[in-house]
Protein backbone atom coordinates (compact mmCIF):
# COMPACT_ATOMS: atom_id res chain seq x y z
CA UNK A 1 0.00 0.00 0.00
CA UNK A 2 1.57 3.64 -0.35
CA UNK A 3 0.55 6.44 1.41
CA UNK A 4 0.00 8.83 -2.16
CA UNK A 5 -3.33 8.42 -2.82
CA UNK A 6 -4.97 6.96 0.54
CA UNK A 7 -4.30 7.91 4.28
CA UNK A 8 -3.67 5.41 6.42
CA UNK A 9 -5.43 6.07 10.18
CA UNK A 10 -4.32 3.94 12.86
CA UNK A 11 -6.25 3.41 16.30
CA UNK A 12 -3.64 2.91 18.82
CA UNK A 13 -3.25 1.53 22.42
CA UNK A 14 -1.01 1.55 24.87
CA UNK A 15 -0.96 0.15 28.70
CA UNK A 16 2.21 -1.48 29.30
CA UNK A 17 2.65 0.64 32.37
CA UNK A 18 0.94 3.45 34.54
CA UNK A 19 -1.11 4.93 31.31
CA UNK A 20 -3.89 3.98 29.79
CA UNK A 21 -3.97 5.34 26.26
CA UNK A 22 -5.32 5.46 23.42
CA UNK A 23 -5.14 7.75 19.82
CA UNK A 24 -5.96 8.00 16.47
CA UNK A 25 -3.08 8.93 13.84
CA UNK A 26 -2.90 9.42 10.23
CA UNK A 27 0.14 8.22 7.86
CA UNK A 28 2.69 8.38 10.89
CA UNK A 29 2.96 11.76 11.29
CA UNK A 30 -0.52 13.21 12.31
CA UNK A 31 -2.44 13.17 15.53
CA UNK A 32 -6.06 13.32 14.95
CA UNK A 33 -6.62 12.60 18.56
CA UNK A 34 -4.75 11.61 21.90
CA UNK A 35 -6.01 10.34 24.79
CA UNK A 36 -4.02 9.43 28.18
CA UNK A 37 -5.49 8.41 31.39
CA UNK A 38 -3.20 8.28 33.79
CA UNK A 39 -2.77 6.64 37.22
CA UNK A 40 0.23 8.28 39.12
CA UNK A 41 -2.30 9.74 41.90
CA UNK A 42 -2.96 6.20 42.30
CA UNK A 43 0.19 4.46 42.34
CA UNK A 44 1.35 7.59 44.52
CA UNK A 45 -0.15 6.42 47.71
CA UNK A 46 1.86 3.58 47.19
CA UNK A 47 5.08 5.06 46.12
CA UNK A 48 5.62 3.76 42.96
CA UNK A 49 3.95 1.79 40.40
CA UNK A 50 1.69 -1.37 41.89
CA UNK A 51 0.97 -3.99 38.85
CA UNK A 52 -2.24 -5.61 40.05
CA UNK A 53 -3.53 -2.47 40.48
CA UNK A 54 -1.79 -1.24 37.13
CA UNK A 55 -4.03 -3.96 35.53
CA UNK A 56 -7.04 -3.08 37.50
CA UNK A 57 -7.40 0.41 36.62
CA UNK A 58 -6.37 -0.24 32.66
CA UNK A 59 -9.31 -2.31 32.69
CA UNK A 60 -11.30 -0.10 34.21
CA UNK A 61 -10.66 2.55 31.56
CA UNK A 62 -10.08 1.05 28.33
CA UNK A 63 -13.14 1.16 26.41
CA UNK A 64 -13.98 5.13 27.47
CA UNK A 65 -10.26 6.17 26.61
CA UNK A 66 -10.47 4.47 23.30
CA UNK A 67 -14.06 5.66 22.63
CA UNK A 68 -12.99 8.63 23.36
CA UNK A 69 -9.86 8.14 21.18
CA UNK A 70 -12.39 7.73 18.17
CA UNK A 71 -14.86 10.81 19.05
CA UNK A 72 -11.96 12.92 19.40
CA UNK A 73 -10.96 11.97 15.74
CA UNK A 74 -14.36 12.02 14.70
CA UNK A 75 -14.12 8.49 13.66
CA UNK A 76 -15.78 5.29 14.05
CA UNK A 77 -14.13 2.21 14.45
CA UNK A 78 -15.22 1.04 11.36
CA UNK A 79 -13.14 3.63 9.75
CA UNK A 80 -9.84 3.13 10.76
CA UNK A 81 -7.39 1.09 8.95
CA UNK A 82 -6.12 -1.06 11.56
CA UNK A 83 -5.73 -1.34 15.41
CA UNK A 84 -1.76 -0.92 16.75
CA UNK A 85 -0.87 -2.19 20.53
CA UNK A 86 2.17 -2.15 22.71
CA UNK A 87 2.61 -5.81 23.27
CA UNK A 88 6.10 -5.30 24.70
CA UNK A 89 7.95 -5.03 26.64
CA UNK A 90 6.17 -3.76 29.81
CA UNK A 91 4.24 -5.17 33.06
CA UNK A 92 2.29 -8.43 31.78
CA UNK A 93 -0.89 -8.15 33.30
CA UNK A 94 -0.76 -4.26 32.17
CA UNK A 95 0.18 -5.13 28.60
CA UNK A 96 -2.33 -7.87 28.34
CA UNK A 97 -5.34 -5.72 29.04
CA UNK A 98 -4.48 -3.32 25.72
CA UNK A 99 -3.31 -6.68 23.74
CA UNK A 100 -7.17 -8.25 24.59
CA UNK A 101 -8.51 -4.99 23.94
CA UNK A 102 -6.92 -4.31 20.58
CA UNK A 103 -7.74 -7.86 19.31
CA UNK A 104 -11.24 -7.74 20.16
CA UNK A 105 -11.87 -4.22 18.46
CA UNK A 106 -9.79 -5.59 15.69
CA UNK A 107 -11.52 -8.97 15.06
CA UNK A 108 -14.75 -7.48 15.33
CA UNK A 109 -14.06 -4.61 13.09
CA UNK A 110 -12.54 -6.80 10.56
CA UNK A 111 -9.15 -4.65 10.82
CA UNK A 112 -5.23 -5.51 10.47
CA UNK A 113 -3.73 -6.29 13.77
CA UNK A 114 -0.61 -4.83 14.64
CA UNK A 115 1.78 -5.31 17.63
CA UNK A 116 4.14 -2.85 17.97
CA UNK A 117 7.72 -2.69 20.11
CA UNK A 118 6.87 0.17 22.82
CA UNK A 119 10.40 1.42 22.44
CA UNK A 120 9.89 1.76 18.96
CA UNK A 121 7.25 3.58 19.74
CA UNK A 122 8.98 6.19 22.11
CA UNK A 123 11.45 6.75 19.40
CA UNK A 124 8.79 7.02 16.73
CA UNK A 125 7.23 10.12 18.99
CA UNK A 126 10.38 11.92 17.22
CA UNK A 127 8.16 11.52 13.90
CA UNK A 128 5.22 13.41 15.14
CA UNK A 129 7.04 16.18 16.07
CA UNK A 130 9.63 16.56 13.50
CA UNK A 131 7.71 15.65 9.89
CA UNK A 132 11.18 15.57 8.03
CA UNK A 133 13.04 13.32 10.37
CA UNK A 134 13.82 10.24 8.49
CA UNK A 135 16.32 6.96 9.63
CA UNK A 136 19.00 6.72 9.70
CA UNK A 137 19.84 8.57 12.97
CA UNK A 138 20.88 7.82 16.56
CA UNK A 139 19.07 7.97 19.60
CA UNK A 140 19.20 8.27 23.47
CA UNK A 141 16.32 6.08 24.70
CA UNK A 142 15.99 6.81 28.29
CA UNK A 143 12.65 6.23 30.15
CA UNK A 144 11.80 4.35 33.64
CA UNK A 145 12.71 0.97 32.42
CA UNK A 146 15.24 1.42 29.29
CA UNK A 147 18.40 3.25 28.56
CA UNK A 148 19.74 2.46 25.60
CA UNK A 149 22.01 4.10 22.49
CA UNK A 150 20.34 2.76 19.43
CA UNK A 151 21.33 3.47 15.76
CA UNK A 152 17.78 3.45 14.09
CA UNK A 153 18.96 2.05 10.43
CA UNK A 154 15.27 2.06 9.35
CA UNK A 155 11.83 2.75 10.41
CA UNK A 156 11.54 -0.62 11.64
CA UNK A 157 15.41 -1.91 12.03
CA UNK A 158 17.51 -0.53 15.32
CA UNK A 159 20.84 -1.39 16.58
CA UNK A 160 21.83 -0.70 20.35
CA UNK A 161 25.63 -0.31 20.71
CA UNK A 162 24.76 0.87 24.44
CA UNK A 163 22.50 0.08 27.46
CA UNK A 164 22.25 0.33 31.28
CA UNK A 165 24.23 -2.61 33.16
CA UNK A 166 21.47 -2.15 36.05
CA UNK A 167 19.22 0.76 36.63
CA UNK A 168 17.65 2.66 33.93
CA UNK A 169 18.21 6.65 33.97
CA UNK A 170 14.47 6.62 35.18
CA UNK A 171 14.75 4.50 37.75
CA UNK A 172 17.77 6.52 39.64
CA UNK A 173 15.39 9.43 39.58
CA UNK A 174 12.80 7.66 40.91
CA UNK A 175 14.79 5.71 43.48
CA UNK A 176 16.57 8.84 44.63
CA UNK A 177 13.62 11.02 44.50
CA UNK A 178 11.83 8.53 47.58
CA UNK A 179 15.44 8.30 49.32
CA UNK A 180 15.31 12.22 49.36
CA UNK A 181 11.73 12.28 50.51
CA UNK A 182 9.85 14.00 47.16
CA UNK A 183 7.89 11.17 46.41
CA UNK A 184 6.51 9.29 43.19
CA UNK A 185 6.93 9.60 40.67
CA UNK A 186 10.46 11.02 40.80
CA UNK A 187 12.14 12.21 37.31
CA UNK A 188 9.02 15.45 36.98
CA UNK A 189 9.39 15.82 40.86
CA UNK A 190 13.71 16.07 40.78
CA UNK A 191 13.67 18.19 37.48
CA UNK A 192 11.27 20.80 39.70
CA UNK A 193 13.53 20.55 42.99
CA UNK A 194 16.77 20.75 40.80
CA UNK A 195 16.02 24.40 39.46
CA UNK A 196 16.52 25.57 43.35
CA UNK A 197 19.85 23.85 44.47
CA UNK A 198 22.91 24.01 42.99
CA UNK A 199 24.78 20.86 40.63
CA UNK A 200 27.88 21.42 41.88
CA UNK A 201 27.35 21.41 45.42
CA UNK A 202 27.83 17.15 45.97
CA UNK A 203 30.38 15.52 43.98
CA UNK A 204 28.63 12.58 42.66
CA UNK A 205 30.44 9.94 40.86
CA UNK A 206 30.23 9.86 36.57
CA UNK A 207 30.39 5.70 36.33
CA UNK A 208 31.98 4.80 33.03
CA UNK A 209 31.72 0.96 32.14
CA UNK A 210 35.60 -0.32 31.53
CA UNK A 211 35.63 -1.85 27.84
CA UNK A 212 32.18 -0.80 27.11
CA UNK A 213 32.04 3.03 25.86
CA UNK A 214 28.70 3.29 25.84
CA UNK A 215 26.97 1.40 28.27
CA UNK A 216 26.28 2.92 31.66
CA UNK A 217 25.59 2.12 35.05
CA UNK A 218 23.70 4.16 37.84
CA UNK A 219 23.35 1.82 40.56
CA UNK A 220 26.50 3.29 42.38
CA UNK A 221 25.42 6.63 41.86
CA UNK A 222 21.97 5.83 43.24
CA UNK A 223 24.39 4.17 45.70
CA UNK A 224 26.53 7.31 46.89
CA UNK A 225 23.43 9.17 47.29
CA UNK A 226 22.25 7.14 49.58
CA UNK A 227 26.32 6.95 51.27
CA UNK A 228 26.00 10.69 51.01
CA UNK A 229 22.16 10.89 52.56
CA UNK A 230 23.40 8.88 55.96
CA UNK A 231 26.97 10.55 56.05
CA UNK A 232 25.33 13.69 56.74
CA UNK A 233 22.61 12.45 58.78
CA UNK A 234 25.04 10.69 61.49
CA UNK A 235 26.87 14.03 61.49
CA UNK A 236 23.63 15.93 62.16
CA UNK A 237 23.29 17.74 59.20
CA UNK A 238 20.13 18.96 57.59
CA UNK A 239 19.71 17.66 53.89
CA UNK A 240 19.14 20.40 51.38
CA UNK A 241 16.91 18.66 49.15
CA UNK A 242 17.62 20.29 46.02
CA UNK A 243 21.32 20.30 46.37
CA UNK A 244 21.31 16.31 46.69
CA UNK A 245 18.27 16.48 43.50
CA UNK A 246 20.57 19.12 41.34
CA UNK A 247 23.90 17.40 41.51
CA UNK A 248 22.34 14.33 41.25
CA UNK A 249 20.68 15.01 38.46
CA UNK A 250 23.82 16.63 36.97
CA UNK A 251 25.48 13.91 37.55
CA UNK A 252 22.99 11.50 35.25
CA UNK A 253 22.74 13.88 32.37
CA UNK A 254 26.59 14.40 31.72
CA UNK A 255 26.83 10.62 31.58
CA UNK A 256 24.13 10.64 29.39
CA UNK A 257 25.22 13.57 27.69
CA UNK A 258 28.47 12.47 27.10
CA UNK A 259 27.62 8.60 25.65
CA UNK A 260 25.25 10.40 23.15
CA UNK A 261 27.85 13.05 21.77
CA UNK A 262 30.94 10.38 21.94
CA UNK A 263 28.77 7.88 19.64
CA UNK A 264 27.38 10.25 17.57
CA UNK A 265 30.68 11.42 16.62
CA UNK A 266 32.10 8.03 16.66
CA UNK A 267 29.79 6.57 14.18
CA UNK A 268 29.29 9.43 12.22
CA UNK A 269 25.65 10.86 12.48
CA UNK A 270 25.62 14.49 12.07
CA UNK A 271 22.26 14.27 14.61
CA UNK A 272 21.11 12.95 17.74
CA UNK A 273 17.15 12.21 18.85
CA UNK A 274 15.88 11.76 22.42
CA UNK A 275 13.18 9.77 23.84
CA UNK A 276 11.45 8.27 26.54
CA UNK A 277 9.73 10.13 29.80
CA UNK A 278 13.42 10.76 30.58
CA UNK A 279 13.60 13.06 27.73
CA UNK A 280 11.07 15.50 28.98
CA UNK A 281 14.23 16.48 31.72
CA UNK A 282 14.68 20.13 31.50
CA UNK A 283 18.34 20.02 32.63
CA UNK A 284 18.64 17.05 29.88
CA UNK A 285 16.96 18.98 27.27
CA UNK A 286 19.43 22.11 27.61
CA UNK A 287 22.89 20.20 28.48
CA UNK A 288 21.94 17.95 25.38
CA UNK A 289 21.16 21.33 23.22
CA UNK A 290 24.77 23.02 24.57
CA UNK A 291 26.72 20.17 23.33
CA UNK A 292 25.29 19.21 20.25
CA UNK A 293 25.24 22.85 19.19
CA UNK A 294 28.82 22.42 20.50
CA UNK A 295 29.63 19.70 18.40
CA UNK A 296 28.19 20.55 15.38
CA UNK A 297 25.46 18.30 15.76
CA UNK A 298 21.10 18.25 14.97
CA UNK A 299 19.25 17.60 18.15
CA UNK A 300 15.49 16.75 18.02
CA UNK A 301 13.57 15.57 20.86
CA UNK A 302 9.54 15.44 21.45
CA UNK A 303 7.14 17.14 23.26
CA UNK A 304 7.12 16.03 26.43
CA UNK A 305 3.73 14.70 26.42
CA UNK A 306 5.06 12.63 23.54
CA UNK A 307 8.10 11.74 25.77
CA UNK A 308 6.42 10.01 28.53
CA UNK A 309 3.86 6.82 27.53
CA UNK A 310 1.34 8.14 25.11
CA UNK A 311 -0.78 6.30 22.28
CA UNK A 312 -0.17 8.40 19.37
CA UNK A 313 3.93 7.68 19.43
CA UNK A 314 2.44 3.66 19.12
CA UNK A 315 -0.04 5.15 16.18
CA UNK A 316 3.63 6.46 14.46
CA UNK A 317 5.70 3.04 14.85
CA UNK A 318 2.66 0.99 14.56
CA UNK A 319 1.92 3.07 10.74
CA UNK A 320 5.77 1.88 9.61
CA UNK A 321 5.15 -1.78 10.54
CA UNK A 322 1.74 -1.55 8.94
CA UNK A 323 3.14 -0.04 5.73
CA UNK A 324 5.85 -2.60 5.20
CA UNK A 325 3.27 -5.28 5.62
CA UNK A 326 3.63 -6.74 9.01
CA UNK A 327 0.50 -7.88 10.78
CA UNK A 328 -0.17 -9.66 14.34
CA UNK A 329 -1.96 -12.51 14.66
CA UNK A 330 -4.75 -13.46 16.80
CA UNK A 331 -2.40 -15.30 18.83
CA UNK A 332 -0.38 -11.84 20.03
CA UNK A 333 0.32 -12.09 23.32
CA UNK A 334 2.12 -9.79 26.03
CA UNK A 335 5.55 -10.17 26.01
CA UNK A 336 7.07 -8.50 28.94
CA UNK A 337 10.55 -8.57 28.11
CA UNK A 338 10.52 -8.07 24.35
CA UNK A 339 13.46 -7.04 22.71
CA UNK A 340 14.42 -3.85 20.39
CA UNK A 341 14.03 -5.36 16.30
CA UNK A 342 12.75 -8.45 17.96
CA UNK A 343 8.80 -9.54 16.09
O1 LIG B 1 8.73 6.52 29.14
P1 LIG B 1 8.04 6.51 30.45
O2 LIG B 1 6.80 7.32 30.62
O3 LIG B 1 7.69 5.06 30.90
C1 LIG B 1 8.53 3.96 30.64
O4 LIG B 1 8.48 3.44 29.51
O5 LIG B 1 9.30 3.64 31.58
O6 LIG B 1 9.14 6.97 31.51
C2 LIG B 1 8.82 7.11 32.86
C3 LIG B 1 10.08 7.56 33.57
C4 LIG B 1 9.94 7.61 35.07
O7 LIG B 1 11.06 7.01 35.67
C5 LIG B 1 9.89 9.11 35.35
O8 LIG B 1 10.39 9.44 36.64
C6 LIG B 1 10.77 9.65 34.25
O9 LIG B 1 10.43 8.88 33.11
N1 LIG B 1 10.51 11.06 33.98
C7 LIG B 1 11.44 12.03 34.15
C8 LIG B 1 10.81 13.25 33.86
N2 LIG B 1 9.51 12.98 33.49
C9 LIG B 1 9.36 11.63 33.56
N3 LIG B 1 12.72 11.94 34.56
C10 LIG B 1 13.41 13.09 34.66
N4 LIG B 1 12.86 14.31 34.44
C11 LIG B 1 11.59 14.44 34.01
N5 LIG B 1 11.06 15.64 33.78
ZN1 LIG C 1 7.57 4.18 28.11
Amino acid sequence: MTTNDRKVRLLAIESSCDETAAAVVENGRTVLSSVISTQIPIHTLYGGVVPEIASRKHMERINQVVEKALSDASMKLSEVDGVAVTYGPGLVGALLVGVAEAKALAWAADKPLIGVHHIEGHIAANYIEHPDLEPPFLCLVVSGGHTHLVIVQDYDRFELIGGTRDDAAGEAFDKVARAIGLGYPGGPKIDKCAREGNPDAIGFPRAKVAGSPYDFSFSGLKSAVLNYLNHEKMQGHAIVQADVAASFQKAVVEVLTDHAVRAAQAYGFDRICMAGGVAANSCLRKTMQEACEKHHLGFCYPSPILCTDNAAMIGAAGYYEFIRGHRSGWDLNASPNLKLGQR
